[in-house]
């Protein structure tokens, strides 16, 4: 039951079998390369006038395109030159991408943070084909809140060309009645599912129209950058629509009913089109009703690609982890009792305000067993969570003991989803993983990246009060 439908599409049951994950063809070469690719991003507000009759909102954004998109080949050199023009300190983290340490963009963990008028060169090859969101490891729901967030594309995954490539840049905007800038966080938000944002964005634009050939198989990628809303993605209108890739990685191909989207997961879907004139609606079924987010239309004559049968994408070279020598761990994610410290009664009548005796900025509500992120940023550097040795297969059991949903994301290695107590779903590569209320996931993979990695809530209020830890790896 764990595969879906498989025989919807034929081509499966010919393909090469990959162990864990059938109906993924392996590459036969290894893609070497040696592409240097340079980007130069500068960050800093740019001032625009994001919807109709809105006023001008004081963005933070990467690029003058607002939503820089870099594409370069699997294997190249990427060289990317961050200048920070803000006011307050930066950084890239490169999410889901297994570089180096050292590049991965945390501050105070893995670099001292690119201060205002500083730069910083991000340096690495990289490893895997996919959609990567890019966004700052500082003051995240501000600095992401406002808009601070690019893509990287790695390309060469394709074993057969699709008839176009299209984007979903999935962003929700906090704003009040007059479209200003709202608060991107809040006490009773952060504790709960999040501060939700009010206007919602595809590519910067509400319910934005695409225009794709008619009749042809078109690849969709659908990525999130929202502060905490989770999209629950489904499909209306098109001749067919099948995920090929999670979180950038290949699976066999199984058709879309719905798929939840959290903060940073990213999914690749094939959508046969509909006929000339006609249109897919992407719909976001989480809310109470659906809402629609973007559309595709199709366009040109109509061209004939026979029974809807996609092509699969080209396997990851992620390593395979070895489960009959792993190490299991149990990773329980709760709230915390002791949201802040309680006040105390001074015998003359005052209340002494714990919290700002103790110079606690903010609040903690999550823990990831039983233990909570510090409150000053990243300066207070815990212990880390779990101590890896490298080279070893781990299972980690994720348990939700909370009533909320959280994406949990790993950064330098990713995960193989193996099973889950709730919801049947295909094996598959992820480096952010949802887990329901009462839901136990069980993921698997091998600590094949030295350093000291950050393990959290992609939710991020979730993050900034609490969910969030380090993983070592020796
Ligand atoms: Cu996309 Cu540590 O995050
Ligand atoms: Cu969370």
């Amino acid at each position: 039951a764990a595969l879906v439908a498989l025989s919807a599409f034929p081509l499966l049951a010919k393909s090469s079998l990959s162990t864990t994950r059938p109906g993924v063809p392996k590459r036969k070469k290894p893609v070497l390369n040696d592409t240097v690719v340079e980007a130069n991003l500068v960050a800093k507000i740019r001032p625009t006038k994001l919807f109709e009759g809105g006023p001008e909102l004081p963005l933070w954004t990467y690029g003058d395109d607002l939503l820089p998109v870099i594409r370069v080949p699997k294997g190249a050199r990427l060289r990317t030159t961050l200048k920070n023009e803000l006011p307050e300190h930066t950084s890239i983290h490169w999410h889901g991408i297994r570089l180096p340490n050292h590049m991965d963009g945390v501050p105070y963990v893995t670099q001292q943070p690119v201060e205002p008028g500083e730069s910083f060169t991000y340096d690495f090859t990289v490893p895997d084909t996919g959609m990567f969101p890019m966004h700052s490891h500082c003051n995240l729901s501000t600095q992401l809140g406002k808009g601070l967030a690019a893509a990287l594309i790695v390309t060469g995954d394709e074993t057969r060309p699709y008839d176009d490539d299209v984007l979903c840049v999935i962003k929700d905007w906090h704003l009040d009645e007059n479209g200003n800038f709202t608060d991107f966080t809040t006490p009773k938000g952060a504790s709960r599912s999040g501060t939700f944002a009010t206007a919602r964005s595809v590519n910067l634009q509400k319910l934005p129209v695409m225009e794709v050939p008619a009749g042809g198989d078109v690849r969709v990628r659908m990525m999130s950058v929202n502060n905490s809303r989770v999209n629950q993605i489904g499909i209306e209108g098109a001749n067919g629509a099948a995920i090929i890739a999670t979180d950038g990685q290949a699976v066999a191909p199984f058709p879309l009913k719905t798929w939840r989207l959290g903060s940073a997961m990213r999914i690749d879907v094939v959508v046969r089109t509909p006929e000339p004139g006609k249109e897919v609606i992407i719909y976001d079924y989480f809310a109470p009703q659906p809402v629609p987010i973007a559309k595709l239309k199709s366009v040109g004559p109509m061209l004939d690609r026979g029974e809807f049968d996609p092509a699969p994408l080209y396997a990851p070279d992620i390593a395979e982890p070895d489960l009959s020598n792993a190490i299991h761990e149990r990773v329980e994610f709760t709230a915390t009792a002791t949201a802040s410290p309680p006040d105390i009664n001074l015998p003359d009548g005052q209340v002494l305000k714990m919290a700002d005796a103790l110079c606690l900025s903010d609040e903690t509500f999550w823990a990831i067993n039983q233990r909570t992120w510090p409150q000053d940023g990243h300066k207070t550097l815990p212990a880390p969570l779990f101590n890896l040795k490298r080279g070893r297969t781990y299972v980690f059991e994720l348990v939700n003991a909370t009533p909320h949903v959280h994406p949990i994301h790993i950064h330098g290695h990713t995960f193989l989803y193996l099973k889950s107590n709730k919801k049947s779903l295909p094996k598959h590569f992820t480096d952010t993983v949802l887990i329901r209320p009462k839901e136990r996931v069980h993921v698997a993979f091998v600590a094949d990246n030295p350093g000291d990695w950050m393990f959290h809530c992609h939710i991020v209020e979730h993050e900034e009060t609490g969910m969030m830890g380090i993983i070592n790896v020796t």
